[in-house]
């Protein structure tokens, strides 16, 4: 299976240096024609789209650059899913489970890959709700939704070290995706060409204090921090706009055959190894080339 992934960020390079096999393009694509051109050339089974724009240092950055935020995360998926119909081939795009805020209607609070979107004024998860919901009406795409990714290997991106550098962190409880796992999801999607909205997150809740308390039993005992709550986060003038804090039912991924490990289990192995390549002093700038 031939995959040609687009964006050469943090989970374009992530993935590229997964799979041996896939092909990974990092030209800037502003129209259907530059799409066509990368998939006459390689001919891909499927795309994977993991361009977009979230924001350097953080998402709060798209606040201030609504325009490119909009081309990044709207219009760049609209593009490359119109030369992806055109040449028959399957794409899938990653959305991200931040277009929900806070409970949802359901009696468990979750939201379903079916519910509206209710991204509140938020630049990021307007763009990102925006190339979801009409994405979502097309034959032969998938749409990936991802949150917080939490990785063993040590990088900026990386939920862990976000965690483990912060003074204050906010005491909040989410549904998370753990990259390893979101790896293998993406891929099994591919292969399937299965269409729809997939929540690709691992089923249970994690708390950021437990993710804390893992890191300070597995790799820096004398870590501190102060928790805040979520609403402390904008008061105390640390971010311009609240976060989305949510949890998410993963209910599209089984009807196609796809299980992901459980939260707790996979957030262990996953900081076990993190321990691994701190002790050996690995970072993402050494493993991978993003
Ligand atoms: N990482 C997360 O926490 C997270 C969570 C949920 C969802 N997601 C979604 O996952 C996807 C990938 O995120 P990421 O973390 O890998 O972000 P990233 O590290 O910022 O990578 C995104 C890449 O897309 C490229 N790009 C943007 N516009 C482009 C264009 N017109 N043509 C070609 N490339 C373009 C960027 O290039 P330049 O930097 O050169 O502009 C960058 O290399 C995004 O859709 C994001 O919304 C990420």
């Amino acid at each position: 299976m031939k995959i040609l992934i687009i964006g050469g960020g943090y989970v374009g390079n992530r993935c590229h240096e997964a799979w041996e096999d896939s092909v990974l393009e990092t030209g800037r694509i502003t129209t259907k024609e530059d799409v066509l051109k990368f998939i006459d050339e390689h001919k891909p089974d499927a795309i994977l789209n993991a361009a977009g724009v979230r924001g350097k240092p953080n998402v709060d950055w798209c606040e201030d650059h609504q325009l490119e935020t909009i081309l990044g995360n709207t219009k760049l998926p609209i593009t490359i899913a119109e030369a992806c119909q055109e040449r028959e081939v399957y794409l899938l795009h990653i959305g991200s489970g931040c277009i929900f805020y806070g409970d949802s209607s359901h009696e468990d609070k979750k939201w379903r890959e079916g519910d509206m979107g209710n991204p509140v004024d938020v630049t990021y998860s307007r763009t990102k709700w925006a190339a979801d919901l009409v994405l979502s009406t097309l034959p032969n795409v998938g749409i990936g939704r991802i949150r917080m990714p939490i990785d063993y290997i040590p990088s900026l991106n990386n939920m862990i070290d976000k965690l483990a550098t912060f003074p204050k962190v906010i005491d909040v409880e989410n549904s998370v995706t753990i990259v390893d796992d979101m790896v293998n999801v993406f891929r099994q999607l591919m292969e399937k060409k299965a269409p729809g909205i997939f929540h690709i997150t691992n089923p249970g809740t994690l708390k950021h204090r437990e993710i804390v308390a893992l890191y300070e039993e597995l790799v820096d005992p004398g870590h501190t921090n102060e928790w805040i709550t979520n609403d402390d986060l904008v008061k105390q003038g640390l971010a311009t706009k609240g976060r989305s804090n949510n949890f998410l039912a993963s209910e599209n991924l089984s009807k196609v055959g796809i299980e992901m490990r459980e939260v707790h289990d996979a957030m262990r192995d996953t900081m076990e190894k993190y321990a691994e390549l701190k002790k050996k002093g690995e970072s993402s700038d050494k493993i991978l080339t993003c």
